[in-house]
């Protein structure tokens, strides 16, 4: 393990890209933040600065607020245009993002930190998939007809259909972790319902929402459906999600602004649907596939420097097998190549942030002095940049924060458990509930654990795989509502019965 040198090889176009200041689009143009300021984003690898970005508050969220609702006004092109043309839209848009893979990839790599292998493998086309996956639903959101008897209406007739609507204008904040890819899960289903939108990219990586941008102008959207404000949480978001003229908020991010989001939606009342924080058991039983399990644990806590809400961050492992297997989780998180997310043979990039860094080790630490203890990893990686080593905890209780709280960050918890009952009580024995692994050859346990373990998403003999007609969303603490697959389209539609008397 040690830090890679990055390749002089960058894309010219995400090398230019982040020379220029990064602006708010709002009505199809870019411009300066109302008050003038802007904020730095920075390099993950080295803690540089990367790129100096307009940092929108409250005045540039009404402005966008603005433009967003004239936008779904009832003659607007927006509104006008059929739906198959709507459709057709957004598969362009999709095309572009496309035809531009190596450059997202890149700017994702340089302002989040991860591979730019990984980036180019799977955040760039998966979200070109969600974007031609929801292009295909905008021709196919349709209503009933409904029989209805009325006691106290004898003899008379009815004629009842439902009408599926738009929500209206969405404010859409979205976090650092996969920061092109969020922005495709909130946009898609967004536009394929015909709503607009406000989206507020994460400060710490703003870049590949901004560059989305400019493929929302190129494709062709009319003025206003999609506007783009970089800015903080604080701030920025804050006022979106305060919004009076605001319908409604998706979010995805950390449980404790999930709650504050509800408290400041409740003003107008407007809709919220919410993807949080996880503390995913990932389960592995004797009679599994070892070698299999061992890599897909690795893989499960270890992927995206384990900045994934879904995380298999609690790993529990039968008894007989649990010295093996900790062992072969620990090899592999010996063996990974942690380096700059920009070098090809990196495996491992930097955390998002200093503030994550620091997060992620004061975990470390509260877990050691509690007793526990490391088989692989365990602390800081270099000394510049965020790294952190791929970290395999032991000796652990339930009790200890870095059992029950989300880390964010390399770091696995493996605990042993004795049979089903165990392991079902373990695993739940948490907020959270966004995911479950489980590893076995015995087809009906596994089925009968997939309906035991309190989780959204439930990978038996796998785990992280994501397709855009699979829907994703959390149990207990978190979430609200389901991303991808058409439940997607109900968090941006609302029913509207129609009844007629014949
Ligand atoms: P965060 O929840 O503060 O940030 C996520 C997004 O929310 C960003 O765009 C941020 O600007 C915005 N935001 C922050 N405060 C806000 C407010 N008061 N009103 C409206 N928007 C606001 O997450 P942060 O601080 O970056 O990370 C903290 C922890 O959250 C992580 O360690 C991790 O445990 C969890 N997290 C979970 C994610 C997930 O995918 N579920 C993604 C990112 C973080
Ligand atoms: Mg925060």
């Amino acid at each position: 393990m040690g830090v890679a040198t990055v390749s002089a090889n960058i894309h010219p176009g995400a090398a230019s890209f982040v020379t220029k200041k990064g602006k708010i689009l709002i009505n199809n143009k870019w411009s300066d933040a109302a008050s003038g300021k802007t904020f730095a984003t920075y390099d993950p690898a080295t803690g540089e600065v990367l790129a100096h970005v307009a940092e929108g508050d409250k005045a540039d969220i009404d402005r966008a607020v603005a433009a967003a609702r004239k936008a779904f006004e009832p003659n607007s092109p927006w509104r006008k245009m059929t739906a198959s043309e709507r459709g057709r839209l957004i598969w362009k848009f999709a095309d572009l993002l496309e035809q531009n893979t190596e450059e997202f990839a890149t700017l994702e790599a340089m302002d989040n930190g991860k591979p730019l292998t990984v980036a180019r493998a799977a955040d760039v086309p998966l979200a070109v998939d969600i974007l031609r996956y929801m292009a295909g639903w905008a021709t196919k959101i349709e209503g009933n007809t409904i029989p209805i008897s009325v006691p106290y209406a004898p003899g008379a007739k009815f004629f009842v259909y439902t009408r599926r609507e738009p929500i209206g204008v969405v404010g859409q904040i979205i976090p650092w972790n996969f920061p092109l890819l969020m922005a495709a899960w909130k946009l898609a289903p967004a536009l394929a319902t015909g709503c607009t939108v406000v989206l507020k990219p994460a400060e710490q990586t703003p870049l590949s929402a901004l560059r989305l941008g400019e493929l929302v102008v190129e494709a062709g959207f009319p003025e206003g459906v999609v506007n783009i404000v970089p800015g903080f949480g604080e701030t920025a978001g804050a006022a979106l999600t305060a919004h009076p003229d605001v319908d409604k908020i998706a979010f995805t991010g950390s449980t404790e602004v999930g709650k504050l989001i509800l408290h400041a939606a409740a003003g107008n009342l407007k809709k919220v649907s919410l993807e949080l924080g996880g503390k995913s058991p990932n389960v592995i039983f004797s009679d599994a596939d070892q070698k299999g399990a061992i890599q897909g644990a690795a893989s499960a806590i270890f992927f995206n420097q384990g900045q994934c809400c879904c995380a298999g961050s609690r790993l529990y492992i039968e008894k007989s097998i649990f010295d093996n297997v900790v062992e072969g989780i620990s090899d592999q998180a010996k063996k990974i190549k942690v380096g700059p997310g920009l070098d090809p043979s990196t495996q491992m990039g930097p955390l998002v942030s200093e503030e994550q860094l620091n997060r992620v080790c004061g975990y470390l630490e509260s877990g050691f002095s509690e007793g526990a203890t490391a088989a692989a990893g365990g602390k800081k990686h270099g000394d510049k940049g965020y790294f952190v080593e791929p970290t395999v905890l032991v000796n652990t209780n339930p009790k200890m924060k870095v059992v029950q709280e989300e880390i964010f960050g390399p770091v696995v918890t493996a605990t042993p458990f004795t049979d089903v009952e165990d392991v079902v009580k373990q695993g739940n024995d948490n907020i959270y509930g966004l995911a479950a692994g489980i590893w076995t050859k015995d087809i009906s346990k596994a089925h009968r654990m997939a309906e035991l373990l309190g989780a959204g998403t439930v990978w038996i003999n796998c785990y992280n795989i994501f397709d855009a007609a699979m829907p994703f969303g959390g149990y207990k603490q978190s979430g609200w509502g389901r991303e991808m697959g058409h439940d997607a389209l109900d968090l941006y539609l609302q029913k509207k019965s129609v009844c007629t008397m014949l």
